[in-house]
């Protein structure tokens, strides 16, 4: 720890990002968030249990570290975990069975490994696909007007779609998808007590060791039998001439399956959910489809999935001033930059046809999602075909967010409606 940090009086503000219970408390957390831009924007935080921490709010702070990725690296620490879990991680991937997918990777290896699922996320593959989605996006609002007048949006609709989207690129057959399920949600639900599987990092290890043996068995079948999938593109990747190795191959899948799949489930209902909240934006958009672009993009500035990621700093620095010491972790808050005074009019207004929108729910640089484009895709498809067959919605219960740290949005959104 560097001196100033052991000088600094912890900001009481700065411990609500080391509680995943606020994260399910969009006042408590705005409320934090606000305090720190204004007053503490590289602020300390020493919680347990979580190692020490820089917390860093602005906006422009955030893009300035992502874009320079030789000072602040991804490894040894990628996102906010409690030290025994970080311990955990790291004891697993020294015995050679672990994690290390791309966010936990770094130039140049990071650049190759990116390269090889790239291709599949461009317009090209993008335009190949919409038939798909917009076929998925029907479906899906057709179950909704079948189940009606009420449903829970989440749990119903928003979690399957995405999910069967990216299972299908990957190339995945449809009965394995109640699986896939289960598991990204164990993975990503990680501090919700719904959604956990056990209380110890062991047990919770364990969802790690079933997504790890299921995707071993289908990288030694597209290794035998290629097919046209992204699931063989994977299994079938090289780095420098040579076959990506086990670890980094079945991390590939782990990030795919899901990080293709809860952020944007969470994107879609916090998107609808701020149409429900802003009845004027929600006629000003089914008034106006070709407003879907830019309202796309605000449902994701608003909804800000991830929550957050970190880097390491690779030598002493500083930002704004304050030292950070090599080895020490930035805490990059999307959620803070999303809602920058400095960046955006009226940060907490919901504004369908917002532009520019320079949001950072994407994140910056060479680690910037690489399923942005789908993502965007796979909400103008469901957007487009709900609205215009929805005639009424109203909130019929109480909207509850998930408590986590990193991936999280609504876990239940209970809605009345009427739909064509
Ligand atoms: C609204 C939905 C989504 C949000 C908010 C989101 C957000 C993010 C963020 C913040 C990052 C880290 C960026 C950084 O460190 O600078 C990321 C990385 C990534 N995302 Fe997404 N994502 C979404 C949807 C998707 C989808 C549909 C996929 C499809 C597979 C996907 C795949 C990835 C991958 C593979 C990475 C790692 C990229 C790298 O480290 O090079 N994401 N995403």
């Amino acid at each position: 720890m560097s001196a100033s940090a052991m000088d600094l009086k912890m900001d009481e503000a700065a411990k609500v990002l080391a509680d995943p219970t606020a994260y399910a408390d969009d006042a408590r957390l705005h409320a934090a968030l606000a305090h720190l831009r204004a007053n503490n924007p590289v602020a300390y935080v020493d919680h347990g249990p979580y190692r020490p921490f820089w917390a860093i709010t602005k906006h422009a702070d955030i893009m300035a570290i992502e874009r320079a990725n030789d000072l602040w690296l991804s490894e040894p620490r990628p996102l906010l975990a409690t030290a025994e879990a970080d311990d955990l991680a790291k004891a697993q991937l020294e015995a050679g069975f672990g994690l290390r997918t791309l966010i936990h990777m770094d130039d140049p290896h990071h650049r190759k490994v990116r390269a090889i699922g790239a291709d599949w996320f461009r317009p090209k593959a993008m335009r190949d696909l919409k038939v798909r989605v917009d076929e998925l996006a029907k479906r899906y609002v057709d179950k909704m007007a079948e189940i009606g007048p009420e449903c829970d949006f989440v749990t119903d609709i928003a979690v399957n779609f995405p999910l069967y989207v990216i299972l299908s690129l990957l190339g995945l057959p449809e009965e394995d998808f109640g699986r896939m399920h289960m598991l990204t949600q164990e993975m990503f639900g990680g501090d919700d007590d719904e959604y956990k599987r056990g209380t110890t990092p062991e047990e919770q290890m364990a969802v790690l060791t079933d997504f790890f043996n299921y995707f071993g068995a289908l990288t030694a079948s597209r290794r035998e039998h290629p097919t046209d999938d992204l699931a063989s593109a994977i299994a079938n990747g090289r780095v420098d001439g040579e076959l990506m190795s086990d670890v980094d191959t079945l991390s590939y899948y782990v990030i795919v399956a899901s990080a293709g799949h809860d952020t944007t489930k969470d994107a879609i209902s916090g998107g609808l959910l701020a149409l429900i909240e802003n009845p004027a934006e929600m006629a000003r958009l089914k008034g106006d489809l070709s407003l879907m672009g830019t309202a796309v993009e605000e449902m994701i500035r608003w909804s800000t999935p991830v929550k957050e990621f970190m880097r390491t700093a690779a030598e002493d620095t500083e930002i704004r001033g304050v030292p950070i010491a090599k080895g020490e972790s930035v805490y990059l808050a999307y959620v803070s930059g999303n809602r920058d005074e400095e960046v955006f009019d009226e940060p907490f207004r919901f504004d369908v046809g917002r532009d520019p929108n320079k949001h950072v729910a994407f994140g910056y640089g060479v680690h910037f999602c690489l399923g942005a484009a789908l993502a965007r895709m796979e909400m103008n498809s469901l957007f487009t075909e709900l609205l215009p067959r929805l005639d009424s919605i109203e909130l019929a219960g109480k909207p509850e967010l998930s408590a986590t740290t990193f991936v999280g949005g609504l876990k239940h959104l209970p809605v009345r409606y009427s739909l064509r």
